[in-house]
């Protein structure tokens, strides 16, 4: 790797030299933060993502030394489990003793409170047990509470909080912060409701809305791509940019998640949250600076100027589908209606497709097309900027027949990425163009490897920065262009079309980009 100073000679460095410089670098600046002492209180502890998410993010976190000294973790749930068998889940989290014993000994203190969160007395021993740990753990009075439960008891526990004075930090303490995780309710309404709710106790700014495409490092290297470069941004608006593709594609199908998979669905598991996100940051104005509240409001402008069809409109721009049996990475899957939870008549739709427009300066007339699924033929999340033609190709037709136009493909996962598609002469007597691509791999050029999402969350979340985080006048937008889509499917629009399990999706989604004489962009 080499690295050049300014025009002077360039050095060369190993990789991890290099990363531990830019390190020291950030540390020395005061870039990289060291949390405050806190406790984490986790509701749901003895549920789905504090085993296979939360815990494994704070282990990690603590084999790099990224947590405070004072640091100690409270689960709460009903299941009749003590401390003890609290403190064996978290360390089976991190794959044993041996392998991260940071961890091993921050675990010693670690608490478990039994309880129904309809009960007060749950949270009156929570307080106790809060107060017991800033004595014994040093966690100072501040508190991190992660709301990792069912959603109809997000409320419940804000209230329940607020009434034993959870919603202030502790004696010395200079936080209390509430991390909220997706479903930010099931539609509009629901979801103003919820906010009501957790701001009859907590203020906006304690509030983290947790999106994890957000932690992911590609998805916020859109705006270093963007904001960090003079070479991109000048193209990046109605004069160049043909059309925006967003895929996310899943091969797996809904696993043990049936149930709750039948009443969301793709438009609200995917489109809503993770879709509107990346979206909003590939499309939004520059922001004066990454203060949190700089690029939150950019983000919400853009979600305004997306035109929003009444719901007697949809059928124009949406796809649904659900997929029938296949074959999924070499393997023969059941159909949708066959998994385990899922009503065999079900009409919840496990792949959209949809196009929208974007009303503003930069985007108007540049269709936005949307698509994701279960069970497709990869697993693939990317964004595509496909440019418009030259206007005027001097080369005889047949040479240009394997020439796509121009395209920037940002690869969020799993192959993190950039690619730059532009045609090349071939080789030989004639002038043939086609297409090639030019690489930027991630993991090359940064072979530590990515931080999860959770670990780059969980830290933002304990030193309070909340450029990551949802906001709520954001997650109000984004079911704002959901609520047409819904109250369409309510009435039965679009019909539910299907896909074979290992396919790139249903035809009628190929007709859909088609019209218009474009493409999907597939891996
Ligand atoms: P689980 O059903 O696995 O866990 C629910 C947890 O909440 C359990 O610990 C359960 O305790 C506890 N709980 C439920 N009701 C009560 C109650 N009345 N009183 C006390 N404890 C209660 O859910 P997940 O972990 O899968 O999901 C948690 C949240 O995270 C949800 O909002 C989900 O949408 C979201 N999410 C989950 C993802 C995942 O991959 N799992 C991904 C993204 C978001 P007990 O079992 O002991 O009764
Ligand atoms: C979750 C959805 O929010 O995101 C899941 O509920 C989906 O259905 C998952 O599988 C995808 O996340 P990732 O990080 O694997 O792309």
């Amino acid at each position: 790797m080499t690295a050049a100073g300014d025009g002077g000679p360039a050095a060369t460095l190993e990789p991890a030299l290099d990363e531990a410089l830019a390190q020291a670098a950030e540390a020395a600046a005061g870039v990289s933060r060291r949390p405050e002492p806190v406790a984490v209180v986790i509701f749901g502890a003895s549920g789905d993502l504090a085993a296979r998410k939360i815990l494994p993010a704070l282990a990690t976190l603590a084999a790099r030394q990224a947590l405070p000294d004072g640091f100690a973790v409270v689960g709460v749930a009903r299941s009749e489990i003590g401390d003890d068998e609290f403190r064996d889940r978290c360390m089976a989290a991190a794959g044993g003793e041996e392998a991260n014993p940071a961890w091993t000994r921050l675990v010693r203190q670690f608490r478990y409170v039994a309880g129904d969160y309809g009960e007060d007395v749950t949270f009156a021993t929570l307080a106790e047990v809060l107060d017991e740990l800033d004595a014994s753990a040093g966690t100072r009075g501040n508190r991190l509470y992660y709301l990792a439960t069912v959603p109809s008891m997000f409320g419940r526990v804000a209230g329940g909080l607020a009434r034993h004075g959870g919603n202030r930090p502790g004696p010395g303490g200079s936080f209390a912060r509430l991390v909220v995780e997706k479903p930010f309710g099931t539609d509009l309404d629901s979801a103003r409701r919820l906010d009501d709710e957790l701001h009859q106790s907590f203020d906006e700014d304690q509030i983290f809305r947790i999106d994890h495409y957000m932690g992911k490092e590609t998805v916020q290297n859109v705006l270093a791509l963007r904001f960090a470069n003079a070479i991109f941004e000048p193209i990046w608006n109605r004069r160049y940019v043909d059309h925006v593709q967003v895929t996310v594609a899943e091969r797996l199908g809904v696993e043990h998640r049936g149930n709750f998979y039948e009443s969301a669905g793709a438009l609200r598991d995917i489109v809503q949250n993770h879709v509107m996100q990346v979206l909003s940051l590939t499309l939004m104005e520059p922001p004066a600076t990454m203060e949190a509240n700089a690029i939150r409001d950019e983000k919400v402008k853009l979600l305004r100027s997306v035109v929003v069809p009444r719901a007697d409109q949809q059928v124009e721009h949406v796809v649904r589908a659900q997929y029938g049996a296949g074959t999924c990475g070499g393997e023969a899957v059941p159909g949708y209606r066959e998994e385990e939870g899922v009503d065999p008549r079900s009409m919840t739709e496990t792949y959209l497709a949809m196009n929208l427009a974007v009303d503003n300066w930069r985007w108007a007339g540049v269709p936005v097309y949307i698509r994701t699924g279960k069970r497709l033929a990869d697993r693939v999340t990317e964004v595509t900027m496909i440019f418009q033609r030259p206007p005027h190709l001097p080369f005889a037709g047949q040479l240009t027949r394997d020439l796509r136009p121009d395209s920037l493909k940002l690869r969020i996962q799993p192959d993190e990425g950039i690619s730059l598609c532009f045609g090349a002469k071939v080789p030989g007597p004639t002038f043939r163009v086609r297409s090639v691509s030019m690489d930027f791999s991630y993991q090359q050029a940064f072979p530590g490897g990515t931080a999860e999402a959770y670990e780059r969350l969980l830290l933002d979340a304990m030193t309070g920065d909340a450029m990551l985080f949802i906001r709520s006048d954001e997650v109000d937008q984004a079911w704002q262009i959901v609520a047409p889509i819904q109250e369409a499917f309510a009435f039965g629009e679009p019909p539910l079309a299907h896909y074979p399990a290992g396919s790139w999706g249903p035809i009628e989604a190929d007709r859909l980009i088609e019209a218009t004489g474009r493409q999907w962009s597939n891996p």
